[in-house]
């Protein structure tokens, strides 16, 4: 056999954020035309992985009761064998013989000199696998079998998010998406075979391809910061317990004004997307509030004051704490103006576009 390759593209959440980590609560994603492509071709005796991409970005890294710790889930090399490990287990138990090959990453997912645009590497770079490898073996690949596989690889690493960043890079375009009941997945895995277990329905889990209406028209902004993740979706699951009450609020009011959205995408109206992104903005800040856990940074929140000046929604995307905001405007709008003043406000825009595969 020859190389095989696959592609996953990058992810940025619309809205959602945060509540989508529960299952039933969604959010709302699109897939960007930046990708991360594995590559694979037979060999002989001795395998190889390798991704100059990798190399090149530092480890993150923290001391407790003085010792040097990584958290594994920040490395994206653990993403990558575990997507190996989950799909050649499934493709073993369809009764396929495995085999040697070299495995080569490129990303165009982080700056050219490893900053990090917080574009869901870890996610792009399992997806690319499970697919490749899926290709390699000759297997067919739907995208709710990748889907599963490349969450599989995930929960495996201990990763705490929604999988939302799997779904976009997987399924592409805009994206509406819940996920599934998390406890019932991994109790399967001590009773089910990984073939059983992606033939099955997953509670909770919900993905809808959205059509943003005509004059729809998305800017991405970046902060040039960047911000873990993992690291803030701890923090406010540390503050859930004690702020039960509001948590719960905000949970409710999250997903009451996500499904507004949704119903918005539905009937083809960008004013009522608006509403819904700046009512998102605003849950967002009361959960911020109360958890003490900084979303919209002030940076952010000068990338949604500049918007709003232009008749823009805008708000933080993903976890925030720095990387990206987003702002939805009318095409018609003219924004050459809006472009020099994030720059001086040191926001870079995005040349990004929406990718949906065809
Ligand atoms: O910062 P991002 O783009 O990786 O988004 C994280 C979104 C959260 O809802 C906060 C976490 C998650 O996994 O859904
Ligand atoms: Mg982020």
């Amino acid at each position: 056999m020859n190389q095989v390759e696959a592609s996953a593209p990058g992810k940025l959440y619309i809205a959602g954020e945060y509540a989508v980590v529960e299952p039933g609560h969604p959010a709302i994603l699109v897939a960007v035309d930046q990708f991360l492509t594995v590559k694979v071709r037979p060999s002989e005796t001795v395998g190889t992985i390798h991704s100059s991409h990798y190399s090149s970005i530092p480890l993150q890294w923290t001391r407790e009761n003085g010792k040097l710790i990584v958290d594994e889930r920040e490395n994206p090399f653990h993403y990558l064998l575990a997507a190996i490990d989950y799909t050649e287990r499934y493709v073993k138990e369809c009764g396929n013989e495995l085999s040697i090959y070299h495995l080569a990453v490129e990303s165009e997912l982080d700056s050219a000199n490893g900053l990090k645009y917080g574009l869901g590497s870890s996610a792009a770079v399992t997806v690319a696998t499970v697919r490749v490898l899926l290709k390699f073996y000759g297997m067919s690949e739907s995208d709710e079998l990748v889907f599963k596989l490349s969450v599989l690889a995930h929960l495996s690493v201990k990763s705490n998010g929604s999988f939302g960043d799997i779904a976009a890079a997987t399924y592409t375009g805009w994206l509406a998406y819940s996920s599934f009941d998390r406890e019932w997945v991994k109790a399967k895995l001590n009773t089910h075979s990984i073939q059983s277990i992606v033939a099955l329905d997953w509670p909770a889990f919900m993905v809808e391809k959205l059509t943003p209406p005509d004059n729809l028209k998305l800017l991405i902004g970046w902060t040039g910061s960047p911000a873990s993740t993992t690291d803030l979706v701890d923090q406010v699951k540390a503050k859930r317990e004690a702020k039960a009450q509001s948590y719960q609020a905000f949970l409710a009011e999250s997903k009451a004004c996500v499904e507004q959205m949704i119903q918005a995408f539905r009937s083809g109206s960008l004013p009522d997307i608006q509403i819904a992104i700046r009512k998102n903005r605003h849950i967002l800040k009361t959960m911020s509030d109360s958890t003490g856990v900084s979303i919209e940074t002030s940076t952010l929140a000068q990338l949604c004051e500049d918007a709003e000046s232009y008749q823009g929604a805008a708000k933080s995307s993903g976890a925030g704490g720095g990387d990206c905001g987003i702002a939805l405007f009318d095409r018609e709008s003219s924004l050459i103006d809006l472009v020099s003043k994030w720059e001086a406000h040191q926001i870079t825009l995005l040349p990004l576009q929406v990718y949906t595969r065809s």
